[in-house]
């Protein structure tokens, strides 16, 4: 069993170059099915959740391949349209695949997705929105059978009740090669969904509006494949921005999307960290003195709101600030799991359904906690590095689905962080 070791107390200081986005990475992977021949993927990052959607592919008869941060998918002969729930298990967004393999294959056999720590993860608008392409969808004993009806899936007017990530990613990989003009009102304006996008269009893909919330998809007969340079992660962005705000210190981020961070760097310059952004790519944080509480409610919303992904990082952040911080959890049913272990290491939180009420203390100290999901886990790393005294972290298998060798970036910047092997 995997352990991290960290020893707080320690400023931080460092420049970083930001890893390959996760949650562009996954998709893009799952779009290559629908390209029939290579493409190749640069600053893909090195995260269990990669080599998990890897293996999907391979499942199928894609030929795989991963070696410094370049994956390689060769879709041309696919053999399978049926994951195995072992693999669906090992990956909650996996349901991405479903509409890759819908528009490469024409049929596919998931297992419903599990939930997760977040909570339920419910797919309708998935299914609802590839059904009114002209998709058979049904369950059987907790497998998702899904068949286009016709020769090839249409094109639909789709408006989506919230604008779900999964779900607007679902509908392009479908509607990228059916037959006829997609729109999706209400589409989820994320940067992954852009990046996605971009992706397709090298492929061939006809797609507009991407970004905003009304995207325009005409379908084309066939795709490519093509090269491609995943974007940097901005959660990872936050999470290390944040990490620096908790410890104090000073960071530069190199090659950070500054439009896709602003949402996030809104809410923690009211912190009182000096933030300054000195181009499109570059951000620079220093974190003197005692952080001050958010007086704003802290509210997740659909991107470009405060993203869901960063509130743990930030409230970690705020566990010291001089003050109290009210956090407005809308995205997810169960996303305040890692508060407890917060309490352990000494924080004052209170949770009352989706809203946590944070009020600052002087100090907190080293504890033995277990992550609880990945932006938990993370968010444990930060409030251990500002924390006195040493904390354990197990169940860290968590952090690795997201972070690309997060204790070499954290003993980079100047912490006392170690991976250790413990039964
Ligand atoms: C993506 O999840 C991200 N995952 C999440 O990041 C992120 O938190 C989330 O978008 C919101 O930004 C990946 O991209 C792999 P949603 P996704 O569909 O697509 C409900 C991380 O830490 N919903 O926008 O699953 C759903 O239950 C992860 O990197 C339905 O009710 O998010 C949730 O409450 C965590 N029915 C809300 O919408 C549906 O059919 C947002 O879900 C679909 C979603």
């Amino acid at each position: 069993m995997q352990k991290f070791i960290v020893r707080g107390g320690r400023r931080l200081s460092g420049e970083l170059e930001l890893q390959g986005c996760k949650n562009s990475s996954l998709p893009i992977l799952a779009a290559s099915l629908l390209c029939g021949g290579e493409c190749v993927l640069m600053n893909c990052p090195k995260l269990t959740d990669v080599f998990a959607a890897l293996r999907i592919l391979g499942c199928t008869g894609c030929k795989c391949t991963f070696s410094d941060n370049t994956a390689a998918v060769d879709s041309k002969d696919i053999t399978r349209n049926e994951i195995p729930e072992e693999l669906m298990r090992e990956m909650r967004s996996s349901i991405i695949f479903m509409g890759a393999m819908l528009g490469r294959c024409g049929e596919c056999t998931v297992s419903v997705p599990g939930g997760c720590e977040l909570g339920p993860r419910p797919i309708d608008m998935h299914i609802s929105a590839l059904r009114r392409m002209g998709a058979d969808i049904r369950e059987d004993g907790g497998k998702i059978i899904c068949r286009r009806m016709g020769e090839k899936l249409h094109g639909a007017k789709i408006s989506l009740a919230f604008p779900s990530v999964g779900a607007t990613e679902n509908i392009i990989l479908c509607a990228v090669t059916a037959d006829g003009e997609t729109v999706i009102n209400n589409a989820a304006r994320e940067p992954e969904i852009c990046d996605l996008c971009g992706f397709l269009r090298k492929c061939g893909a006809d797609i507009s509006g991407d970004g905003e919330s009304r995207i325009v998809i005409k379908g084309v007969n066939a795709l490519h494949g093509c090269e491609y340079r995943i974007m940097p992660d901005r959660i990872a962005g936050a999470t290390y921005l944040s990490m620096t705000a908790a410890a104090g210190g000073e960071i530069i981020l190199r090659n950070a999307c500054v439009p896709d961070l602003e949402p996030f760097l809104s809410v923690l310059e009211q912190t009182g960290c000096s933030i300054y952004t000195s181009s499109r790519d570059r951000v620079y944080l220093r974190s003197g003195s005692r952080l001050k509480a958010v007086r704003d409610r802290i509210r997740t919303m659909p991107h470009p709101g405060f993203p869901t992904d960063a509130q743990a990082v930030l409230m970690a952040a705020l566990l010291c600030a001089d003050g109290t911080s009210v956090f407005e959890e809308n995205i997810f049913d169960c996303r305040y799991r890692h508060t407890d272990a917060f309490i352990k290491m000494g924080a004052d939180i209170q949770v009352v359904g989706k809203i946590a009420v944070v009020k600052g203390v002087r100090s907190l100290h080293g504890a033995a906690v277990d992550a609880t999901d990945l932006r938990g886990g993370a968010a444990m790393i930060s409030a251990a590095l500002s924390a006195e005294g040493m904390t354990e972290i197990g169940r860290i298998c968590h952090i690795d689905r997201g972070y690309e060798k997060i204790e070499e970036t954290v003993r980079l910047l100047g912490g006392d962080m170690q991976r250790v092997v413990k039964d």
